[in-house]
């Protein structure tokens, strides 16, 4: 059956990483994948995360199945923290959470909750967009048919809003917009206050359906901050669906530890929304992996463990802050042209560098530095040990 098959490409962001690990050379550097980084340029286990798995290591019991949507206790954790504590949605129980294996497992079993009753809605991405979201959305059911929003202008290197709301004006009823809640991936631009509360106020003008991507709450602006996009959506009394991650902000990228989340107009119809969560799930992985829950679960609800991961946190946030900074000043010292200064407004793990494909290559070929086509840069990869090094192979690059 084989024979004829030809191979598909590799993914533009993993197959890099695959690629970055087979590079023998010691100065490489991975600017690509969106995974944090400290100053050694290890991917560290947080230390909540260490004390969490001692305690689990000696308190569980068991490793039988969780439920078909994970443990309720995961679920109510994942509310509190999307949503906010006093959040009405939680109060009147109209959304339900579901574990899923990461934010990828989210956003697909999302899709494919969208696919079965509304086969022929649209999807809306942002332009660009995180490569994987058109492979998702194309993957759910028999594939939806995709298409992009204005966001991102490579002129001014910051939102084009006027256009964004323009094109969301021209969404119909029940189509699907994929937005950002934080963090734009990949341009590292997102929307202020008031832009977030007249994107909510749209669409609940004109019935679209927001589906929000919420991978890095946390490395905004902070968590009570970054969930200010989620609180739009919310007050408007509208159908939505939030995947959210716990891959970055906890760390637990290999324990695939995220959640689809369903808000509906009240109880009953999420309970309804609930049963089919669970028969998209037990016909595709059966029931989520338990660790990365487990942990999760213990950190958030645990005061102590609590206020140690709000702290290491934002020693993430505040070390890519830095990196942004340290860049513009490096890039300025080799005398490579241009204003960066928007490399320091964007905000998250990425950067749009506005590098072209041949600065790109360059930097592949002659420095061993891995960069995702289009020229996202994950910040993360930079440390004060390797930022000369990079500045400087960008200028050489860019002569
Ligand atoms: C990224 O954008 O680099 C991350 O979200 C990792 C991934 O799965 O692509």
């Amino acid at each position: 059956m084989w024979k004829s098959v030809q191979p598909a490409p590799p993914d533009s962001i993993l197959g890099l990483t695959e690629e970055f690990k087979k590079d023998q050379n010691p100065q490489k550097v991975n600017l690509g994948v969106g995974v944090y980084k400290d100053e050694a340029g290890n991917t560290p286990v947080l230390r909540c995360v260490k004390a969490a798995e001692k305690i689990l290591l000696n308190t569980q019991t068991t490793k039988s199945y969780l439920p078909i949507s994970g443990d309720p206790a995961y679920a109510d954790a994942v509310q509190r923290l999307i949503f906010g504590a006093g959040s009405e949605v939680i109060s009147s129980g109209r959304a339900v959470t579901a574990h899923a294996p990461g934010g990828t497992g989210a956003l697909r079993v999302g899709a494919d909750l969208i696919h079965k009753f509304s086969p022929d809605a649209k999807v809306w991405v942002s332009s660009p967009t995180w490569a994987n979201h058109n492979g998702i959305f194309g993957a759910a059911g028999a594939g939806f048919e995709i298409t992009q929003y204005g966001y991102y202008d490579s002129e001014s290197k910051g939102l084009d809003f006027d256009k964004m709301i323009s094109d969301l004006e021209q969404v119909s009823t029940g189509d699907v917009v994929v937005l950002h809640a934080c963090c734009h991936n990949p341009s590292g631009v997102d929307l202020h206050d008031e832009q977030w509360k007249q994107v909510a106020g749209l669409a609940a003008k004109k019935g679209w359906i927001p589906f929000l991507d919420f991978a890095y709450q946390g490395f905004g602006d902070g968590v009570d901050e970054d969930r200010y996009s989620v609180e739009q959506f919310a007050a408007a009394g509208i159908d939505f669906l939030v995947a959210s991650s716990f891959s970055k902000n906890f760390g637990l990228y290999n324990e695939r530890t995220g959640a689809i989340t369903v808000v509906t107009p009240d109880e009953s119809q999420a309970k309804v929304v609930m049963s089919h969560l669970k028969t998209i799930i037990r016909t595709n992985y059966s029931n989520p992996p338990a660790h990365g829950g487990m942990v999760a679960t213990l950190i958030l609800d645990t005061p102590e463990l609590h206020k140690m991961w709000l702290e290491e946190l934002a020693e993430m946030r505040n070390r890519i802050v830095n990196m942004r900074k340290m860049l513009v000043a490096g890039l300025a010292a080799q005398g490579v042209e241009g204003d960066f200064s928007f490399i320091e407004k964007q905000r998250g793990m990425f950067s749009f560098s506005g590098w072209s494909d041949d600065v790109v290559s360059s930097l592949r070929k002659n420095n061993n530095i891995y960069v995702v086509g289009g020229g996202r840069i994950n910040l993360a990869g930079l440390t004060t040990a390797n930022i000369e090094y990079v500045s400087k192979a960008v200028a050489d690059a860019m002569k």
